[in-house]
């Protein structure tokens, strides 16, 4: 058997994040092993790792992360000493609809991890010594901005007005309690909108390239004068990447893209591309866009000031909007089988039998 320097479980990669964060960590560290827990909700799909499903260094576990006890015996049984906590309910529309599983997965499910960590860690002969509880969390937990207001830092104070921020402010006041309470190490994260591959096509992006390619309506919520500041996904995981091995335990840093676009902004870039590399006029899929009623309690403009990591690790994005999009939409567009599929119900029907009789 392989002796790994080091076992380190991330939660949630089988999504879109998720999956980028798995494979970068599993091609850069072949001396670690990476668990990958996840409950495989409608958001999580393995089809996002086909690449690295058999690496020697790759485990996966389908597990809940509620199940405290389960989870602390997979941590015993590999001698785990990092977690890179993703697994949550990621969409502000599903979280106004049905607000009770996000405080089940995000704020309970993360004390669960908390508790996990907590009770195996401090059982060890080392303690917390080499340890680390790193959550990943969102620029949405600050509020909303003013077209004129200065940026997101990380001394904002927190201001939620989803039940998804609300439940991600409360998983991140639960970490640091557990710094500040146990001594626990910890490290917080909170990122803007990450876009690319592999993200579930509820989201704006996804959404809108498969809708352009079937010339479905793209709905515009309100005006489409909100802002957003996108991140491409391979940046966000360099920069946890980064953040896991070089950020000091206790400390919140900030991940933006320094990229702000109103969405209708966005929207017509995005058109523009998607149209070019269907062959189309370029903008001639303008016509499918609807604007329609608003998101309840939509807040204006994110943007974030990500130049504590910048000053103290050196990060900063790789790539250009412009360039990240085309990439992005490309992928979308090479792989129609994988969109097809979720988009289909067949994905379900992949899951339920491949994991019927466990
Ligand atoms: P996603 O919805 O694509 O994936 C979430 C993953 O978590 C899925 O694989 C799902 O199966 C898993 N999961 C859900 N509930 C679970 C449970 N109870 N137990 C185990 N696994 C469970 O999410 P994403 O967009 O990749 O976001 C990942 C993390 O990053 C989230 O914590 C989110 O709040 C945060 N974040 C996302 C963005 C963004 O733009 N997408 C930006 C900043 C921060
Ligand atoms: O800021 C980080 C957050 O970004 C993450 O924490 C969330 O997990 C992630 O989902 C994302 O939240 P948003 O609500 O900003 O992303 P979404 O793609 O849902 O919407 C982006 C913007 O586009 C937002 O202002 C709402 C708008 N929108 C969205 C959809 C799905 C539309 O106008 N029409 C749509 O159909």
């Amino acid at each position: 058997m392989t002796d790994f320097s080091r076992s380190i479980i991330v939660t949630g990669g089988a999504g879109f994040i998720g999956s980028h964060l798995v494979r970068r960590l599993v091609k850069n560290y072949p001396g670690y092993r990476i668990i990958n827990v996840d409950k495989l909700t409608y958001a999580g799909n393995l089809e996002n790792l086909k690449d690295i499903e058999s690496a020697p260094n790759y485990l996966f576990e389908r597990l809940d992360i509620c199940d405290h006890e389960k989870i602390a015996e997979l941590m015993r049984r590999y001698s785990v000493t990092g977690i890179i906590h993703l697994a949550a309910e990621s969409h502000v529309d599903r979280s106004i609809k049905d607000p009770f599983t996000f405080a089940r997965t995000n704020v309970m499910g993360t004390l669960s991890l908390l508790q996990a960590a907590r009770t195996v860690w401090e059982a060890s002969p080392q303690g917390y010594a080499g340890k680390l509880f790193y959550h990943i969390s969102t620029d949405e937990v600050y509020g909303s901005l003013g077209f004129d207001d200065t940026l997101f830092t990380e001394k904002t104070p927190y201001s939620p007005h989803s039940p998804y921020s609300a439940s991600k402010a409360s998983s991140d006041h639960f970490v640091r309690a557990f710094h500040d309470t146990y001594g626990m190490p910890v490290i917080v994260t909170n990122c803007s909108n990450n876009y690319g591959p592999y993200q579930f096509p509820e989201k704006l992006i996804p959404l809108f390239i498969n809708n352009i390619r079937h010339n479905r309506p793209l709905p515009v919520y309100g005006e489409g004068l909100n802002v957003r500041d996108w991140l491409f996904v391979e940046d966000h995981a360099q920069a946890i990447d980064l953040i896991f091995h070089r950020g000091t335990p206790g400390e919140t840093y900030n991940i933006g893209g320094f990229n702000e676009k109103r969405n209708i902004d966005l929207i017509r870039a995005l058109i523009k591309v998607t149209d070019r590399l269907l062959g189309r006029e370029e903008g001639a899929s303008e016509k499918l866009i609807t604007y329609v009623t608003d998101r309840k309690g939509h807040d204006l403009r994110y943007a974030i000031d990500a130049r504590k990591l910048n000053r103290e690790l050196g990060w900063k994005p790789s790539l250009e909007f412009e360039e990240g999009l085309e990439r992005t939409v490309k992928w979308y567009l090479e792989n129609q089988e994988w969109m097809d599929r979720i988009t289909s119900g067949e994905y379900e029907r992949y899951y339920d039998d491949m994991y019927a009789n466990r």
